[in-house]
């Protein structure tokens, strides 16, 4: 296949389901060689499935972000089958609502540690793939948790604001070695983790409104397409930005 993406290597982690499965299938379709990256294997052998069924070339890597050790072999294994790495999608995530006061202690060091460290785990892994090219990239998913405040979103706002604060300390840090980071902040999108995302009992109809200030709502194909572009060569001097994709909804 030709395309974007041809004769790149992209690892791209969540590639199980939702924004992680588009995005594996839309580098597949441009030419990429994708490594799909998750921690449940079942559904990760059906996306590499997706990405060859439609003419791509994927390999199913199981990895589990919060786990150091699973990520560096992850990473071992697609650059060992593809011969390097160009480009890093951290899309792996989790969300809890709660209300603050009653957020347990496991509950946060989960959310905090799927959405940041995980997220830092796989970059801090990826860097000396990545920094071997000329020019390499890392897409982040944040959320528009990462830039505005959300009721009973304590942890997820949390690790969201921190995912965006890593995209630029990166971005600053790796611009003169050819290294670009960027993040994504979409509002609601219909994946499997809207519908895990219950309000907690007792929740407030005008602060849950507000969670999704207009009835509409982001597609994943979207999302991984504003991934990859960022990841392009179209978006050469596009560095540390987070970008919303929320109907303008926090523009105001
Ligand atoms: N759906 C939304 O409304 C929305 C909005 C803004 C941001 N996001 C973000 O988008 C990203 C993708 O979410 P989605 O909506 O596609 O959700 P999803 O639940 O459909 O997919 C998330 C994927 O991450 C994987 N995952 C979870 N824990 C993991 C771990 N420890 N190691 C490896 N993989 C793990 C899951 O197995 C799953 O395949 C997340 O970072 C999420 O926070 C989602």
């Amino acid at each position: 296949m030709s395309g974007r993406f041809e004769g790149q290597t992209l690892f791209v982690t969540g590639a199980g389901s939702g924004i992680g499965r588009a995005t594996a299938l839309r580098a597949g379709a441009e030419g990429g060689h994708v490594a799909c990256a998750d921690i449940d294997e079942k559904a990760l052998g059906e996306t590499a499935e997706l990405v060859r069924g439609a003419g791509g070339t994927a390999l199913a890597v199981a990895c589990n972000v919060t786990d150091a050790t699973s990520v560096r072999e992850a990473l071992a294994e697609a650059v060992a089958e593809f011969g390097g790495l160009q480009v890093l999608c951290n899309v792996a995530g989790i969300c809890g609502l709660e209300h603050t006061e009653k957020v347990r202690e496991a509950d946060w060091n989960r959310i905090i540690g799927v959405n940041l460290t995980g997220t830092f785990f796989v970059s801090q892994a990826a860097l000396p793939h990545l920094l071997a090219n000329r020019r390499s990239v890392i897409s982040n998913v944040a959320s528009v948790a990462g830039l505005n405040g959300q009721a009973y979103s304590a942890a997820y706002c949390a690790s969201k604001f921190g995912v965006v604060g890593l995209t630029k300390a990166l971005a600053v840090e790796y611009s003169q070695r050819g290294l670009r980071v960027n993040c994504v902040c979409p509002g609601a999108v219909r994946t499997p983790m809207i519908g895990q995302s219950l309000p907690p009992e007792g929740a407030d109809p005008d602060l849950l409104k507000r969670l999704a200030l207009v009835n509409a709502f982001t597609r994943p194909e979207e999302v991984a397409g504003a991934l990859l572009y960022l990841a392009s060569e179209d978006a050469r001097s596009i560095n540390g930005i987070a970008m919303p994709m929320d109907f303008g909804n926090n523009a105001a």
